[in-house]
């Protein structure tokens, strides 16, 4: 829990977000003990913005990894309570997490709350909706 927590805090301290000044940080544990993170970055492009989750999640797959290759997720945001994932990330998360992984919410307090992506993303759009 510690390092998912140092990822996720150096990810934060990475964000590129000179328009909304709101930097996210999110980090992955595999079950081979890697811990790959990710930022959000922003464009002057307002919308081509990428999510500190969506960043994590496309670095691991870009890596090579699979879906059954992740146990935990984290995300870390200077919130007053854990950092609630945008919508966008949320139907992601749906996909690309394995059901049973954890995704452990939180903030610069260390609060955490922890909880899977059904209940993140209840009635999901999936490819059995194709
Ligand atoms: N952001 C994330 O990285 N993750 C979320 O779940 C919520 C929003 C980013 C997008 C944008 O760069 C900034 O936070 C403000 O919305």
């Amino acid at each position: 829990m510690d390092k998912l927590y140092e990822k996720a805090l150096e990810s934060f301290h990475h964000s590129y977000s000179p328009y909304s000044h709101f930097a996210v940080g999110a980090s992955i544990l595999l079950k081979d003990g890697t811990i790959v993170g990710g930022t959000n970055i922003e464009n002057a492009s307002y919308g081509l913005s990428n999510c500190a989750e969506r960043s994590a999640l496309f670095a691991v797959y870009s890596l090579g990894y699979k879906k059954d290759d992740i146990l935990s997720m984290m995300v870390l945001a200077n919130t007053p309570k854990p950092v609630s994932p945008c919508g966008a990330c949320r139907q992601v998360m749906h996909e690309l997490l394995p059901e049973r992984a954890d995704i452990i919410l939180t903030n610069l307090k260390r609060d955490m709350k922890i909880v899977k992506a059904n209940e993140l993303l209840p009635y999901a759009f999936t490819d059995s909706d194709l």
